[in-house]
């Protein structure tokens, strides 16, 4: 049916993803995209007392991009920001147990729209 060897894992998250949709009242938003693919991913964190209290995700992508974006959705819920900011490409793609070689790179796009969220979210709140 898919184009790679895919684990349960990538499949249960890419046919019923968690907290996708989009946040009206986010604290900060991150966007990461594939220029090679033309994918994009754009994440919407909601924070309190310096913890992600709520995220969400809006993808355009490809099978791995949409998995990997439901797990750093909750791999980053409830994470303090500097931990959630230590999330990496790898942690992602283990939680997901693994990805094919060739599906590697789609797992960036999480890492970093959650750096970029967060990033965003610091220089809201430092005012610049
Ligand atoms: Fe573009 Fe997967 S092929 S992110």
């Amino acid at each position: 049916m898919f184009c790679c060897n895919f684990s349960d894992k990538v499949l249960e998250h890419f046919m019923a993803p968690r907290n996708s949709g989009s946040m009206v009242d986010a604290d900060s938003i991150g966007t990461a995209g594939d220029p090679a693919c033309g994918d994009s991913l754009t994440l919407y964190i909601k924070v309190k007392d310096n913890i992600i209290e709520d995220i969400s995700f809006m993808v355009f992508g490809c099978v791995a991009a949409i998995a990997t974006s439901s797990m750093t959705t909750e791999l980053a819920k409830g994470k303090y920001l500097d931990e959630a900011y230590k999330i990496t490409d790898q942690d992602i793609a283990d939680a997901l147990d693994g990805l094919p070689e060739q599906k590697m790179h789609c797992s960036v796009l999480g890492a970093t729209a959650l750096k970029n969220a967060i990033d965003n979210y610091y220089s809201k709140i430092n005012g610049k």
